[in-house]
């Protein structure tokens, strides 16, 4: 197989959902298909289970099973497919906001009972913003749920989607008979306990045909009939462009669970879903089949035996063809690295491979090199851009508790933050460090580390601030500006880059500020356009 087909066969994407919508279970069908795992239940969750917050033990247990889910690989029908794990979990949304940046597509599980949940609503508008493409899987049709078209409407309005159904549930619940699937043209019948046997279902080719009605019984093959032709009535036929520019997101329904409507999913996100695509870096568009290697890191994950403290650097090839001993760039710190042991991974398992292609993941063994949104390149200095920071919502001060231990005390919090756990905001006016998170569960996660991995014991003091508000102007000489450094130094740190913030701390004060110094912007997400270009 040449270069271009590699990459033209590959489909790396994440799946995004509500915790407890059902992404484990069709991951675990998912990976059935690709005859990677063997039978169900071998996919391990890696929920964070509710009242488990001070659990170390399973917080740690979380990060081993995490590390092995990071990346699920498989081949189905000749295609390489590449899941990407996302927490469900609000507390690591910051994890999953990154991971976002190393995907070509998503799909959306949503619980046909529940419908758009909060957590679906934030990680679509990030999907959104980026314009990926996204399939919606409406999942627990074996259970009474929504109506159908209600559903997709809900979809639509707290989504702002735009969607068009390529699958049709005959019934639901009790009464769920099966599938239609307007893509195919054709009828899946509801065997009720498909999860034993993934082949076994009976597919009829023609609506109109009467052994429909004998199936179904006529009423739900009139019912059907009906719903169809509103469903095409309402819906804009399927387009795939539309779809890729994320202006049009094609639905499925089934039941994870019963792995029903499982296969329809994957057939259509393997003809339709997007190959590896062209990205952006500050330089200049990056195309896939260039010959030149890069990639950036998204993800790094520290070891689980502390007695070592390297890290897995996750890597997502953009262009060219990673090779093991190989030397490439580190742009940031311009330097040669050769990696000779990379890691590949396969459903649950990674392994050392010698080369990969575009929309691949390489696991690089790191003693410290990388941060996450670091670039690895052949040879030329190109930094990928979009893994921004995102305002924290918890802040607090760290203090070390033990002074004999402070070097190491400064070296785990620089090695978590790279990690990407929390961000740390180093105060202007007396250096004192402050912790902010997404969560409140990572302040726990944190100090157990320091003192699990790094020897180093701190402490936290509670501090009282709304926001992180990165601060831009035209004129950093300017009165204006002066004026507000004097007056706010207080409340001004800088990010673990250098770049100045602004912790506000309330809405309140937020806005007065910004009434108060007009020249100033505040943004809530660390990367912007900055209004003096260097
Ligand atoms: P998540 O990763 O999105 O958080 O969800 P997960 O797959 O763990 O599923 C959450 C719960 O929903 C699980 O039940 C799972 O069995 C159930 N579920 C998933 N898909 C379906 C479906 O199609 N139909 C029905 N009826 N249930 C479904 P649980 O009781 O929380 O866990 P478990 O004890 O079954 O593992």
């Amino acid at each position: 197989m040449n270069f271009k087909q590699e990459i033209a066969r590959r489909r790396t994407f994440g799946i995004v959902s509500h915790p407890d919508a059902g992404k484990t279970t069709l991951t675990e069908k998912l990976l059935l298909y690709g005859g990677a795992i063997q039978e169900a239940g071998a996919v391990k969750s890696n929920k964070i289970k509710k009242g488990a917050a001070s659990d170390f033990m399973e917080i740690e247990r979380q990060r081993g099973i995490s590390v092995a889910t990071s990346v699920l690989a498989f081949e189905y029908e000749g295609t390489k497919i590449n899941i990407l794990d996302t927490p469900g979990h609000k507390d690591f949304a910051e994890d999953t906001f990154r991971t976002l940046t190393a995907v070509d597509s998503v799909i959306v599980v949503i619980d046909v009972a529940k419908g758009v949940e909060e957590q679906t609503e934030k990680l679509v508008e990030v999907c959104r913003m980026r314009n990926i493409p996204m399939i919606v899987f409406i999942n627990k049709m074996d259970r009474e749920g929504k109506d159908a078209f209600d559903l997709l409407d809900e979809i639509e309005q707290k989504l702002n989607l735009k969607v068009t159904p390529l699958s049709f549930p005959i019934g639901m619940g009790y009464d769920l008979k099966g599938i239609y699937n307007l893509h195919k043209k054709n009828v899946h019948l509801f065997t009720g306990n498909s999860s034993k046997d993934i082949h076994s279902t009976t597919e009829i080719d023609d609506l109109n045909s009467a052994a429909l009605d004998e199936l179904l019984g006529s009423k739900a093959a009139g019912t059907l009939r009906e719903e169809l032709e509103l469903v095409t009535g309402i819906y804009p036929e399927f387009n795939r462009q539309q779809y890729l520019a994320g202006e049009l997101q094609p639905v499925f329904f089934g039941s994870a669970l019963h792995n029903f409507g499982v296969k329809e999913l994957l057939d259509g996100f393997v003809e339709i879903a997007p190959a590896p695509r062209p990205k952006k870096a500050e330089e200049r568009l990056v195309a896939p089949d260039e010959k030149d290697f890069s990639g950036f890191v998204f993800k790094i994950h520290a070891n689980m035996d502390p007695k070592h403290r390297d890290r897995l650097a996750f890597v997502k090839i953009v262009s060219g063809k990673f090779e093991r001993n190989t030397a490439y760039k580190h742009v940031r710190l311009d330097k040669n690295l050769k990696f000779s042991s990379p890691n590949a991974f396969f459903a649950e398992k990674k392994k050392i491979v010698d080369e990969s292609f575009p929309g691949d993941i390489v696991g690089l063994h790191d003693t410290g090199n990388f941060k996450i949104g670091d670039t690895l390149t052949s040879g030329e200095s190109l930094h990928y851009k979009g893994i921004p920071s995102f305002s924290p919502e918890h802040f607090r001060y760290i203090n070390n508790a033990d002074p004999m231990k402070s070097k190491q005390l400064a070296k785990g919090i620089d090695q978590l933050m790279d990690e990407g756990v929390a961000q740390l905001f180093t105060l202007e006016l007396n250096g004192r460090k402050v912790i902010g998170t997404v969560g409140a569960l990572q302040f726990e996660v944190i100090q157990y580390r320091l003192e699990h991995e790094y020897g180093a014991t701190c402490s936290y003091e509670n501090l009282n601030v709304h926001k992180a508000c990165w601060i831009d102007t035209h004129d950093w000489e300017s009165e204006e500006f002066t004026d507000f450094k004097r007056v706010k130094s207080k409340f001004l740190a800088k990010d673990k880059r250098g770049q100045l913030v602004f912790l506000a701390d309330s809405a309140f004060s937020l806005q007065m500020t910004q009434q108060k110094y007009p020249s100033i912007t505040f943004h809530f997400v660390s990367e912007f356009e900055p209004l003096v270009q260097e």
